[in-house]
């Protein structure tokens, strides 16, 4: 009996381990050193988490693993960059100088949230998928460069009627993007975050030379489903956010000066600019309309004049035409007296513009273009400056319903997308000079490109 109560004693000591020791009879009664309160709890504490605690160790496990894995892509991105990513696959791309041209490729611990400010790497963003279609033109090749760093998924809608793979063709054998050869007249199914439209032959002597396409390209007389109609159908359909390119076109020879986004334009309906003008003043109505009527997200960007490396070589814009001239020894053809004033904006301040406009939270219309203004002399100047001294000028008829001023009131993109352009014609010329000679001896050489 007194071996079963001593047992159980025993027992039930272990079992609580308040003491170890058993009194018995024939002991002295003695005072236990007194043990510090964690070397007791310890060990036991330990046990217990290690015996009956196992589904907290394997909560905590997973956390520190996702967390590794969350970190992981932004550590990398702040590790130095791989030149080899970044350089250019055909000599027409090499820039002389480090320049606004590529201004993103400097390594940085902050990477650009659409020019609306930094944010700091790592502080999460989610990475898109986008459609950029007229992504091998010479706006989209620039924005499609700066969303594929920004770490996006961007798929290229072009039918190359004025775009040419040699813009984009640096990204081939990039897993996050693809080309697609494609109509926007045609409609087409995909599944994106965001759609840029852009697609249209911009310029007078791509949109003169095929007017009737280049309306059915924006927008749809016959209730057929083209151009826009297409695109905002597709946006509606997948929930994407849509962002239309318009012009300062909508503006047409103005009666305001500079252009606020409140006015409504002075536009020739008959004209032969109208193609363009009143087709992208259709594509901003169908863009509103699917905004209102149906829901879609939406977002409008009024263009003014940009320039930069890939535009056309002779797309009659004037400062490619300039430019051209300018490297290929001929006269730089003013058109009228050269007193219509224009105001000139670099391609990569538009591409932040535009990626601003998409990542904010208002429709607009917004003006993106440079407020710096200059007439056709003043800019016939600035090319030979900049290109050859001894250029000469020749004068030639005004086009119909050329614009007499052109220059964009941007204080509603400066308040609202916190955007204005940086860089000025005196710096962005030289950069686009680059590119034009490269691709204008390789025309020489017989090698073609337009
Ligand atoms: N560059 C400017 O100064 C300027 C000014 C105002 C507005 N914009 C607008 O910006 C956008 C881009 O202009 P850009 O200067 O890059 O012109 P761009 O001609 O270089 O690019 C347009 C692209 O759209 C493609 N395209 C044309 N029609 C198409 C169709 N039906 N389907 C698929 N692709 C088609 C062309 O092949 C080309 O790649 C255009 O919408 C233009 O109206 C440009």
């Amino acid at each position: 009996m007194k071996q079963l109560h001593k047992l159980s004693t025993t027992t039930h000591h272990r079992r609580d381990e308040e003491s170890p020791t058993i009194l018995t009879a024939h002991q002295p009664y003695s005072p236990k050193a007194q043990k510090h309160p964690y070397s007791r709890s310890l060990p036991r504490s330990l046990s217990y988490l290690l015996t009956e605690q196992r589904l907290l160790f394997i909560i905590v496990g997973i956390l520190i693993g996702s967390t590794f894995f969350i970190l992981q892509p932004t550590l990398s991105r702040l590790a130095p960059p791989d030149p080899d990513r970044r350089r250019p696959s055909s000599s027409s791309y090499v820039p002389t100088s480090v320049s606004y041209w590529n201004r993103e490729s400097v390594s940085s611990p902050y990477r650009s949230w659409g020019g609306s400010g930094r944010v700091p790497a790592g502080v999460g963003r989610k990475r898109s998928r986008i459609v950029v279609t007229g992504g091998a033109g010479f706006v989209g090749s620039h924005l499609v460069d700066k969303l594929l760093r920004r770490g996006d998924d961007v798929i290229v809608i072009d039918n190359f009627f004025t775009g040419r793979k040699e813009n984009v063709m640096h990204h081939f054998g990039d897993p996050r993007f693809e080309l697609v050869r494609h109509d926007v007249v045609e409609p087409i199914l995909l599944e994106v975050d965001q759609i840029y439209h852009l697609a249209c032959p911009a310029s007078p002597v791509h949109y003169k030379y095929n007017p009737v396409k280049t309306i059915i390209s924006l927008m749809d007389y016959k209730t057929n489903v083209m151009g826009t109609l297409n695109m905002l159908g597709l946006a509606k359909r997948i929930g994407a956010k849509f962002l239309l390119t318009s012009t300062s076109e909508v503006y047409g020879d103005p009666l305001e000066h500079p252009q606020k986004e409140t006015y409504w334009g002075h536009v020739n309906p008959i004209g032969v600019r109208s193609c363009y003008d009143e087709g992208k003043r259709t594509a901003e109505t169908l863009t509103m309309d699917y905004h209102r009527g149906a829901g879609v997200e939406v977002r409008i960007a009024r263009i003014f004049n940009t320039y930069g490396p890939r535009m056309c070589l002779d797309d009659g814009r004037v400062v490619s035409n300039f430019v051209a001239q300018a490297i290929r020894k001929q006269p730089l053809t003013v058109y009228g007296d050269g007193q219509q004033t224009r105001s000139f904006q670099y391609v990569a301040d538009l591409v932040d513009g535009l990626m601003a406009l998409m990542e904010g939270e208002h429709v607009g219309p917004f003006n993106l273009g440079n407020p710096g203004e200059f007439t056709m002399l003043e800019l016939a100047e600035v090319v030979k400056e900049t290109i050859d001294s001894s250029a000469t000028i020749e004068f030639k008829p005004n086009t119909a319903d050329d614009p007499h001023k052109r220059k964009p009131d941007i204080s509603k993109a400066k308040e609202l997308l916190n955007w204005e352009p940086k860089v000025p014609l005196r710096d962005g010329l030289p950069l686009m000079v680059a590119d034009f000679r490269n691709r204008i001896l390789n025309e020489d050489e017989g090698k073609g490109n337009k």
